[in-house]
């Protein structure tokens, strides 16, 4: 069925649905449908509606082509206008064209609303919407609740109005989402949606944060960019500025299309939504001599880039764990054509957030992408479909099948095999390796660089490679590298490392369920790397307080570690016990043993004893140098109590034992 051939059924029942996405979007902020999807229901009406005048729209496609919602309790003394859209190539070339050869400006098209705000002697007075172009909402309660870039009292005693965007940042919009969504609301689909929704609600209870910038300000001025400069004096952010420093001057239809092309390509990187580029003259005479519409300029054009949000099915959610440990979740989508790519993966926020929002697997979501490469799903779209079981995340980490660490929103698994990072850091701190000067930071950029991405890589590394690696940010916002000096250091203290007894090397591995006394444990038991791995799981269960469970994750995690072993032990890791011949620190002395030594079973304890010189007896007597024992109470601690013979700590024995 051709668009045309809609039945008048049909086309009031997507007038209808119309009205309803509208009135939803104008009035509470929440969005039923993308803008895409919106636009297209809208074509379709208009075309209906042009074939059979007399069908009842609505006054919709008269309200299209007035932008806005109808209306506003401000008027505005010089109407806030629109902008004429250009298409494609050759829209550029003829809007460059009238300028006659007159300096055109190409800027960023921010994806907000446009805001007029009075100041009176420095102070803010009064801002309003556009509404319908000569008169809109009165917002000036919500500004003065924080719009970034529009302060209640500037530090000069200006008085005059300037006009510009009200939007979100990336960063606010996420923030904004998940209050809403904390706040037991839905989520915002994008932006724009957003700050029409936040600027009008008055007494929203969560904090929606927004961005403003100028691109018009009251007074004579010979120059658009001399205009933005006093903008930026008076110290309103301003639109031009915001992608790429200065405004883009162009003269000629080639310079505004690679302008044009140039922030579509910088679209993707910005932390702020962009719908189009801006071009307009310069010069107040040009303005001047080009004139307006009734309401648009003619000395102005806007170049819209595609949408960048898309409507799909959520088809699967993947919990991943990150190189740092952090939870990861990823949408699996139907494929959607958005912004000139097809998109099938997505990233959602955190696990709370997706459970608040109820998003089921089956459900239609909106896509966005904005800000980076990664495309996120920002929100369930229209009503939740009946028999959807909402998604729950898993309580344990995929990967490991340890609980999650909850203390954050984004949850992180500490088992050191789960993240290269984790992994790196776990290595070198102070209970295993002890290397100085290795820490998250570090460790982060290793992995990201390709540097190191597990811990035989960081034998590897030299002193110039280190040095180079960003470790910081200054408070100027500069990149603070690690340095020679530093570099030196680390370098020096990985080589240190590798004399690390060998419990400590079992230990930094970081198998699951294993640490500091497993490590200490496995050494004593099995005195070599080789012999540990020949060994059975039956073998290492042996071991007191060991048990099948653990035995048979350090079987695996030795396996799954295998060749970073080899490689550890190439590059002179300590891969045994030393022999103790000549160094026999326990010489001379005999200890009773009652009761259990960690890490040890009765055979290896006493096995350790002599391995150090030592001598293990049964019964305590006068010549005894320590019982080890936990209790005080039993014959053979009274009678060492008696014959005044030292009582150890078992936890403490095994320590000796171990250094
Ligand atoms: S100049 C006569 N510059 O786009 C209006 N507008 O459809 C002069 N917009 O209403 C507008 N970024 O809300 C201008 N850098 C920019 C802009 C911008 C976003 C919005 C503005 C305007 C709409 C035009």
């Amino acid at each position: 069925m051709t668009d045309s051939a809609l039945t008048e059924a049909d086309f009031a029942a997507a007038v209808g649905q119309a009205q309803v996405a509208a009135k939803s979007y104008y009035d509470t902020g929440e969005v039923l449908m993308t803008d895409a999807d919106y636009d297209a229901l809208l074509d379709r009406i208009a075309q209906a509606k042009q074939a059979h005048p007399e069908w009842d729209d609505g006054g919709l496609t008269m309200q299209v082509a007035a932008g806005v919602s109808g209306g506003g309790d401000v008027r505005h003394p010089v109407p806030m206008m629109s902008l004429e859209k250009i298409n494609g190539d050759e829209g550029v070339r003829t809007f460059v064209a009238s300028l006659g050869g007159e300096p055109c400006l190409v800027e960023v098209k921010l994806d907000g609303l446009a805001i007029r705000v009075e100041y009176d002697s420095g102070r803010l007075v009064l801002a309003a919407l556009r509404g319908d172009g000569s008169t809109g909402e009165n917002v000036t309660a919500q500004v003065l609740r924080g719009v970034a870039g529009l302060p209640a009292q500037l530090a000069t005693e200006w008085t005059g109005e300037v006009r510009g965007e009200v939007y979100m940042t990336v960063a606010d919009f996420e923030a904004a989402s998940a209050n809403r969504v904390a706040a037991g609301a839905k989520a915002f689909i994008n932006s724009r949606g957003a700050v029409a929704g936040s600027i009008r609600s008055v007494d929203r209870t969560y904090e929606t944060p927004m961005t403003f910038a100028a691109y018009d300000i009251s007074g004579a001025f010979e120059s658009h960019r001399e205009r933005m400069a006093r903008a930026a004096e008076l110290g309103f952010p301003v639109a031009g500025r915001l992608a790429t420093g200065e405004a883009q001057v162009a003269t000629d239809a080639e310079a505004a299309l690679a302008a044009v092309a140039h922030i579509g390509e910088l679209r993707r990187s910005l932390e702020f939504p962009i719908d189009g580029a801006v071009l307009t003259a310069d010069l107040e005479s040009t303005r001047r001599r080009l004139g307006s519409g009734s309401r648009t300029p003619h000395w102005a054009a806007a170049f819209k880039y595609p949408a960048d949000t898309g409507s799909t099915v959520l088809r699967d959610i993947e919990v991943r764990v990150g190189r740092t440990g952090r939870i990861s979740l990823r949408a699996v989508l139907d494929p959607v054509f958005v912004d000139g790519t097809t998109i099938t993966y997505a990233t959602l926020h955190n696990p709370k957030f997706v459970e608040e929002q109820g998003l089921a697997i089956g459900q239609t979501v909106a896509v966005w992408r904005a800000g980076d490469v990664i495309p996120r799903v920002t929100a369930p779209i229209g009503e939740q479909p009946h028999g959807l079981t909402p998604w729950a995340p898993p309580e344990a980490c995929p990967q490991c099948g340890e609980p999650w660490d909850k203390s954050s929103l984004l949850w992180r698994c500490h088992t050191a095999s789960c993240s290269a990072t984790n992994a790196l850091e776990y290595w070198c701190s102070r209970e295993a390796m002890d290397v100085e000067g290795v820490g998250e930071a570090l460790c982060v950029v290793l992995v990201n660089r390709g540097l190191a991405n597990d811990v035989a890589d960081l034998y590897q590394l030299t002193e110039e490679q280190l040095a180079e690696l960003p470790v910081g940010n200054t408070k100027a916002g500069g990149v603070v590298l690690l340095g020679k000096l530093n570099a030196a250091k680390v370098v020096a203290s990985l080589e240190r490392s590798k004399a690390q007894p060998f419990n400590r090397v079992i230990t930094g591995l970081g198998i699951r369920m294993t640490g500091r006394s497993v490590g200490r444990w496995l050494a004593a038991r099995f005195k070599t790397m080789d012999a540990l791995r020949a060994a059975t799981v039956e073998e290492i269960a042996e071991i007191d307080k060991m048990g099948l469970i653990k035995a048979q994750h350090v079987v695996d995690g030795l396996s799954a570690m295998s060749g970073v072993i080899d490689r550890l032990a190439a590059a002179g890791v300590t891969m045994s016990v030393p022999e103790t011949e000549g160094d026999k620190p326990f010489e001379g002395r005999t200890y009773v043993v009652s009761g259990s030594v960690p890490g040890y079973t009765r055979t290896t304890v006493s096995e350790r004893i002599e391995q150090l010189g030592g001598r293990a007896s049964g019964s305590v007597s006068a010549t005894t140098t320590a019982l080890i024992t936990s209790e005080t109470t039993t014959a053979k601690a009274t009678k060492a109590a008696k014959l005044n013979v030292p009582i150890i700590d078992p936890a403490e024995f095994a320590e000796m034992l171990a250094d």
